[in-house]
């Protein structure tokens, strides 16, 4: 025998019952993006290198250092999907979607990969439902995205989600923000981390993102984006601000917060959550307003956001997972002289009256049947011999109650709705 296969590191099998969890807060995100407007897109895992490096940025870590890049057999270098709003970029432009009517609204659930290293909430292959809205500039679609975003996560039952916002202004504002970001942190450039020392050079913007204490302490004074900020960009800015307050959701303006992907432009904002330990963003998104542009369409002024949906998973409030339980079956058993056939017959009877029904199949005793029904959890086992093959009748046993009675055939589906 063979050394026994293992999942590739960083990613996860899921599991039942937890995989209903997943399916219910997925079915639960399409409603609520449908009841806005959104409709769903699938694009492949595999895309062309190229997408990521020139959407996301090739000073991002995400494009240095994390994507599952590799040549196919022709030799054309295909990357598995870091994250999906490159994607829906393509798929647009590709797809002439520009020809609907604007502002073109999508929302996706899937499989992402980025080679992290693992750790709690953060994998190799992970999930996420995002959310893309192209061909509006105004600050109220920021706005309606948000609300969005905010009443999905409290339809699951998060109290009152806080959003993280900022913004990163024009692309002016940010070039002169990124230079004096630079001027300032070069004269310290020694006290700084390899990693912050390379961003100095090539994103010095995401150097706010440190997680190091001595570097948190040397940003203190570092310049803020405000004093960069063009009248427009202030001007889009407050506009959130106001629509947030008006629609009542929570927000608090985060000078630092940068984002790790270079598309951003105007609005960016996360979600955090407590129990997820360092990896505590459960959401993030923003503005791209140059992205279309930069792929090859005309000017789309856009914006999404994608959930972390292990993360989601992870710290899911438990009055949703209680939600989220499945019918108890009802349990078919064939007793003295009924055929295994006869008992499938049955359950497919209770089947199309939508009971979820189990057959006991495989001849265990009476005894042995009561037990597995028990370890499954059944309400009621449904007794069929000789006997009640001959009456057009079946013996229900109630479970919880221990008692039994008989039924005739064709009443059975609508007592069992009815209990
Ligand atoms: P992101 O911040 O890179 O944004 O990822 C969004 C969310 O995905 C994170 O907040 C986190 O919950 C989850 N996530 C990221 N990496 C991992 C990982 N290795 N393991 C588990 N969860 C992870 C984006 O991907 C943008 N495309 C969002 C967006 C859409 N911006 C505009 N439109």
């Amino acid at each position: 025998m063979g050394s026994q296969l293992q999942r590739v590191k960083g990613t996860r099998d899921l599991l039942p019952p937890e995989t209903t969890i997943w399916a219910a807060v997925e079915e639960l995100a399409r409603r609520h993006f449908e009841r806005y407007g959104y409709r769903e897109i699938r694009t492949p895992v595999i895309e062309p290198t190229e997408l990521f490096v020139r959407a996301v940025g090739e000073a991002t870590d995400v494009v240095g250092k994390e994507m599952y890049t590799f040549a196919d057999r022709k030799g054309r270098s295909v990357t598995l999907r870091p994250e999906s709003t490159a994607s829906v970029v393509r798929a647009y432009l590709e797809n002439q979607l520009v020809t609907l009517p604007a502002p073109v609204k999508l929302f996706y659930i899937g499989p992402q990969f980025r080679y992290e290293r693992p750790q709690k909430g953060r994998y190799r292959q992970f999930h996420q439902i995002g959310a893309e809205l192209l061909g509006d500039a105004g600050p109220w679609s920021d706005v309606e995205l948000l609300a969005m975003l905010v009443g999905l996560l409290r339809a699951l039952g998060f109290a009152a989600p806080t959003v993280l916002l900022n913004t990163l202004g024009d692309e002016t504002s940010r070039t002169e923000w990124a230079q004096a970001i630079r001027a300032f942190l070069e004269p310290f450039a020694d006290s700084l981390g390899e990693d912050s020392r390379r961003r100095l050079e090539v994103n010095p913007l995401r150097i706010l993102d440190t997680k190091i204490a001595s570097e948190q302490a040397l940003l203190e004074g570092v310049p803020r984006l405000e004093q960069f900020l063009s009248p427009a960009s202030r001007e889009h800015f407050e506009g959130v601000q106001l629509g947030l307050s008006r629609l009542g959701i929570n927000y608090r303006i985060e000078p630092r917060l940068v984002r790790g992907l270079d598309y951003y432009t105007h609005t960016v904002f996360e979600i955090v959550a407590d129990g997820l330990g360092a990896q505590n963003a459960l959401c993030g998104g923003g503005r791209y307003d140059r992205l279309v542009e930069d792929l090859g369409g005309s000017p789309t002024p856009s914006l999404g956001f994608a959930i972390g949906l292990d993360r989601l998973i992870e710290v899911l409030p438990e009055s949703f997972r209680a939600s989220c339980g499945q019918q108890a079956p009802v349990l078919v058993i064939g007793a003295h002289g009924a055929s295994a056939l006869e008992v499938l017959e049955l359950a497919e009877e209770l089947r199309a009256g939508a009971i979820a029904t189990e057959a006991e199949l495989s001849g265990r005793s009476l005894k042995a049947a009561l037990k597995l029904a028990d370890r499954l959890g059944c309400r009621f086992a449904v007794v069929l011999g000789a006997d009640e093959l001959a009456a057009g009748e079946v013996t229900l046993r109630d479970l919880g109650e221990r008692t039994q009675r008989r039924l005739a055939r064709g009443g059975l589906v609508g007592h069992l709705v009815g209990a």
